[in-house]
C-alpha cells in the first residue's frame, strides 16, 4: 500500500462508504504524486516540463507541459477509484468518471507552475466532497466546510503530503526508498502569532489601502503600531508557503489588486484556497478573503477567484480589522 493513513484519520467521517472510498482515492492521488515527484526530480533531464504548451487552462494561465501531465496521471488514477465527478485547473468543466461513485474531487494538479523551471518547492492540491443528488455542479457548487477531505502534495527535498479530514492535520513523507508515506507529524498546530509575512511586493501600487496600510505597519515594525518587527518570504507557490507557515507560523496574502483580472486576487476558491482553508483552520489557524471565512463562502464558478489570507489567527485577525475598522 502507497500510504498507511492513520488508524484516527477520517474517523468524523460517518458514512462509512464515503469514508472508504476517499482513503483509496488517497492512495490514487500518492500514486500519481509519486509520478510527478519522480518527474520534478529529474528537472531539465526530463526535457521541456516548464515548457508552454501553446495552450491556455479556462483561467487564462498559459498551461506547461507538467500541468497537462499532472492532470493525466491524476485523472488515470482516479479512474481506478470509487469518484464521481473530477473538476481541475486544467480542465474547463467537470469530467464525469463514475456518476455512481460516492465521492467527488477538485484539484489543483501542479501549484506553482511558475517554479516548475527553476528548481524550486511545487505541489498538487485536492479537495474531496461527498456527491451530491443532481447536476455534477451541486458537488462542487459549494461552500468549502462541506469538505470531506482537503490535502497537498508538495514536491520539494521532501516529498510530503499534508492531509486533514476535519480531526486535525496530518504530515506524511515519501520515503525515498520504499516509495511509500509514512505518518511523520500527526498532529500539526499553528502558533497563535508569527511576525513573518508572505506577499508578492511587486503588486504594491495595485493593492486595495487596507492592504497598503498593513503591510506598511508591517515594514515598520517595532517603531510603527504593531510595535514588532516583521520579516517576508515570498516563494511563489501556494503549497510551499502554506508548508512554512504550517511548520512555523506567519500569514499568507493574495489580496485582490487593481490589475485586469485581478479583482478577486489570483488564487482559485475551489481547489486551492478551499483545501489550505480547511488544512490551516484545522491546525488552529484562520483562514478569510480578508473579511469572511474561506470556508463559508458560496460557489458559482468552477474557476473562481478569491482573495485569499491565511495563517496565524493573530495576523488574519490584524488584517480583518485593517479592513473594517481603519
Ligand atoms: P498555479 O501554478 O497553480 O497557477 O498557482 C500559482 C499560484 C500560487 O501557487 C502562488 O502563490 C501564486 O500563484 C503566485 O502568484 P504570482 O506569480 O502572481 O506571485
Ligand atoms: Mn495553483
Ligand atoms: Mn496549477
Amino acid at each position: 500500500m502507497i500510504i498507511q493513513l492513520s488508524a484516527s484519520f477520517a474517523n468524523n467521517i460517518p458514512d462509512p462508504t464515503t469514508k472508504a472510498a476517499s482513503k483509496i482515492a488517497i492512495a490514487g492521488l500518492c500514486d500519481a504524486a509519486v509520478q510527478i515527484s519522480a518527474i520534478c526530480a529529474q528537472g531539465p533531464l526530463a526535457d521541456g516540463l516548464g515548457d508552454n504548451t501553446g495552450a491556455e487552462n479556462a483561467d487564462g494561465d498559459t498551461q506547461k507541459a507538467l500541468d497537462v501531465q499532472a492532470d493525466e496521471w491524476i485523472i488515470h488514477a482516479l479512474k481506478q477509484a470509487p469518484v464521481a465527478y473530477y473538476a481541475s485547473e486544467e480542465e474547463t468543466g467537470i469530467l464525469t468518471l463514475d456518476p455512481s461513485a460516492p465521492i467527488s474531487i477538485a484539484a489543483d494538479p501542479l501549484d506553482g507552475s511558475s517554479n516548475i523551471d527553476t528548481n524550486v518547492s511545487i505541489g498538487t492540491i485536492f479537495s474531496i466532497f461527498a456527491t451530491a443528488d443532481g447536476a455534477p455542479e451541486n458537488s462542487f457548487f459549494r461552500p468549502g466546510r462541506e469538505q470531506l477531505v482537503g490535502g497537498f502534495f508538495v514536491y520539494g527535498p521532501q516529498t510530503t503530503l499534508i492531509l486533514t479530514a476535519g480531526n486535525g492535520v496530518e504530515l506524511y513523507v515519501l520515503e525515498p526508498v520504499t516509495k511509500k508515506f509514512v505518518l511523520a507529524i500527526a498532529n500539526i498546530t499553528l502558533p497563535s502569532s508569527r511576525s513573518e509575512y508572505a506577499i508578492n511586493a511587486a503588486n504594491t501600487r495595485h493593492w486595495e489601502p487596507p492592504v497598503h496600510r498593513f503591510i506598511g505597519d508591517c515594514l515598520a515594525g517595532k517603531t510603527g503600531p504593531l510595535g514588532e518587527d516583521y520579516n517576508m518570504r515570498w516563494v511563489g507557490s501556494l503549497v510551499a508557503d502554506a508548508a512554512r507557515i504550517l511548520s512555523r507560523g506567519g500569514l499568507f496574502l493574495y489580496p485582490a489588486d487593481a490589475r485586469k483580472g485581478y479583482a478577486l486576487g489570483r488564487l482559485r476558491q475551489l481547489y486551492e484556497a478551499s483545501p489550505v482553508a480547511f488544512i490551516i483552520e484545522q491546525a488552529g489557524g484562520g483562514a478569510t478573503n480578508g473579511t469572511k471565512r474561506i470556508l463559508d463562502l458560496d460557489l458559482s464558478e468552477l474557476h473562481q477567484r478569491v482573495p485569499f489570507v491565511f495563517g496565524c489567527t493573530h495576523q488574519v485577525g490584524l488584517v480583518t480589522q485593517y479592513h473594517t475598522k481603519n
